[in-house]
């Protein structure tokens, strides 16, 4: 497994500026001695990201959301921390020691570990005996042996519960393998949800395998072509798309994004060499997916299937892209139902000539409003030109006047006429203001609130550490001494120094805990704390624990049937109301 040393690491964080690195990615303006921008972690058009040159910190005050360089770079091009290391390496031209860190891991729970194990397990089969009419199947629709093993493209066997029996011998949970969309329980019956199929792991953003999609190979009729794991705690099908990971940086390289429709027509296309290509699980692009293309920068190639579905489903999703300010192109195949097969039957090169040639979206959709209609007809004529400038109304002004141009010079009309259109289009949307999107933000309790400044401040600085040590020393809940304990002792191993953005490199790879620390930079960052303030805050976590021994010493009086236990209870409970019993 290939490492990045920590001395490099912690010398690529303090020599990159995160101010520098954020500034490829969003526009920042500053602010005092802070920058701000608007987040693209939520959606909003007011700036609440906040960037510390002093602290080498980012945060979201109104998403919750923080941390150093590499968790913004992790987050915004949704890699792995290695990754992310190399990204801000290359940026500022350092030159690591090592190159191939696809094997990283972080430290993941056993769902992912199963996922993983289900996926090797199925791709043995498929080199065995049992394999032989899947593989040839495969290999009858262009998919050789290099791509079975690049997709990891496996087979699940005939048996009911061969995965099932597999997992069970590794001492895996039954409950985790029904919730992961693997096993089904029926009575004390076990069946494996996927039998006798060919197997096509589905990898989140970051690459690991969350679901799978399985076909069927033997022409059997009465079953469905494809089944595909349910959502689970892991597989949103609606934040993933089908090879991502394995796309990205093809995308990055050739500065667009071709999105087809069906997993197999996106392992067709790039087992044709045209990597930078995913695709879309189900028809209809989520807000998550949109977000995550609109983060590639790019333009997207729409390529969906030849029926009316796809067609449908391009101006659908086309619009939405647009709408979300992403530039969008389109090509429409014909001749062939979708880019598979079209490869099949007119070869590759006809299908990068479309490539080349996708055309705007808005040039697409003009031609696509004029279906069912005949334009030397008047009223036809008039719908369309009121579609047409209907469909205009989010454009930007040269788009608007590029078309209205267009429109006036095909078919003879007064482009004034057409403005005053627009215009009427543009007041009638005005009163319809659009829903602004409300972050949900759960009200916090006071002792969240106390938690959180405390060990953001001991992050911060080792004299409140010593503090907590002395005077707490203990939490409430399970993240929070996790945390906190981790920062004790990072901070030991550190001689009593610890900084902020160091420390959060150091824990990133533990997931938990790294998820709760991104909250708590996003509640607290570039805050100020004095001594006093800092013992307030312990007071009251102090009283708050208190509060809570009360409540349950009460609870036990109550329920102890022993009449001594009960009064040695009783005389505890007067004594903790006193204050006499320190925690
Ligand atoms: P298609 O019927 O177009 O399948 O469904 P396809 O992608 O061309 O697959 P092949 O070429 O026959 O192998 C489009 C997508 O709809 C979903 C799959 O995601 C598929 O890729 N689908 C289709 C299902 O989930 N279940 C089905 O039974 C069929
Ligand atoms: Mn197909």
């Amino acid at each position: 497994m290939a490492y990045i040393k920590d001395e490099e690491i912690n010398a690529i964080r303090e020599q990159a500026d995160i101010v520098d690195v954020i500034s490829d990615y969003l526009s920042l303006k500053q602010r005092g001695k802070n920058f701000l921008a608007v987040c693209p972690f939520h959606d909003d058009h007011s700036p609440s990201l906040v960037v510390s040159r002093e602290r080498q910190m980012f945060n979201c005050f109104t998403c919750r959301t923080g941390g150093n360089v590499f968790s913004f770079v992790m987050k915004f091009e949704n890699v792995s921390f290695p990754e992310a290391v190399k990204i801000v390496a290359d940026k500022i031209g350092y030159n690591l020691s090592v190159s191939n860190f696809s094997d990283y891991q972080t430290v993941k729970g056993p769902e992912y570990e199963i996922m993983d194990l289900a996926k090797k397990f199925y791709l043995n089969n498929i080199f065995t005996e049992a394999g032989t009419k899947a593989i040839k199947y495969l290999e009858d629709r262009g998919i050789d042996l290099n791509i079975i093993k690049e997709f990891n493209i496996g087979l699940s066997l005939g048996d009911k519960d061969t995965l099932y029996k597999v997992l069970n011998a590794k001492n895996y949970d039954s409950d985790t393998m029904a919730n992961l969309g693997l096993i089904n329980k029926v009575g004390l019956n076990i069946y494996d949800t996927f039998t006798s199929r060919i197997m096509i792991p589905i990898t989140d953003l970051k690459g690991q395998v969350v679901g799978f999609t399985g076909r069927i190979y033997n022409g059997e009729e009465d079953t469905a072509k494809y089944i595909n794991t349910k959502e689970t705690d892991i597989f949103k099908k609606g934040h993933i798309l089908f090879n991502y990971h394995n796309a990205r940086n093809y995308i990055r390289d050739q500065k667009e994004v071709i999105v087809v429709e069906g997993n197999m027509d996106a392992i067709k296309i790039s087992a044709s060499g045209i990597k930078n290509v995913v695709a879309l699980m189900g028809v209809a692009l989520s807000k998550e997916q949109i977000a995550v293309l609109k983060k590639l920068r790019v333009p997207i190639i729409l390529m969906l299937d030849n029926d009316n579905a796809g067609l449908d489903a391009t101006v659908k999703n086309g619009e939405m892209l647009e709408n979300a300010g992403v530039e969008v192109k389109v090509v429409r195949l014909s001749g062939a139902k979708d880019p598979d097969e079209y490869i099949r039957a007119l070869g590759v090169d006809a299908l990068k000539e479309n490539i080349k040639h996708a055309v705007k979206y808005m040039d697409f959709k003009l031609e696509y409003l004029k279906n069912n209609k005949d334009l030397s007809n008047m009223e036809d004529l008039i719908t369309y030109v009121k579609e047409v400038i209907a469909s205009i109304n989010n454009a930007d002004d040269l788009t608007k006047s590029v078309i209205i141009s267009k429109i006036s010079k095909d078919y003879a009309i007064d482009p004034e006429i057409l403005k005053q259109e627009l215009n009427k289009n543009t007041l009638k949307e005005q009163p319809k203001v659009e829903p602004k999107e409300i972050v949900t933000r759960p009200k916090l309790s006071k002792y969240h609130i106390a938690a959180s400044k405390v060990l953001y401040h001991m992050m911060n600085d080792p004299n409140y550490i010593t503090i907590y040590k002395n005077r707490l020393g203990y939490f409430k809940e399970k993240q929070e001494r996790a945390l906190a304990s981790e920062i004790v002792y990072y901070n030991n191993v550190h001689n009593n120094s610890i900084n902020i953005a160091d420390f959060i490199t150091y824990i990133i790879p533990q997931e938990e805990i790294y998820n709760y620390v991104t909250e708590i930079i996003g509640e607290n960052n570039n805050t100020e704390i004095s001594p006093t303030e800092f013992n307030n805050c312990i007071d009251c976590l102090l009283k708050l624990l208190k509060n809570d021994e009360i409540k349950e010493l009460k609870v036990r009086i109550k329920q102890e049937l022993d009449i001594n236990k009960k009064l040695e209870l009783i005389t505890k409970l007067t004594e903790l109301k006193k204050g006499s019993v320190n925690k």
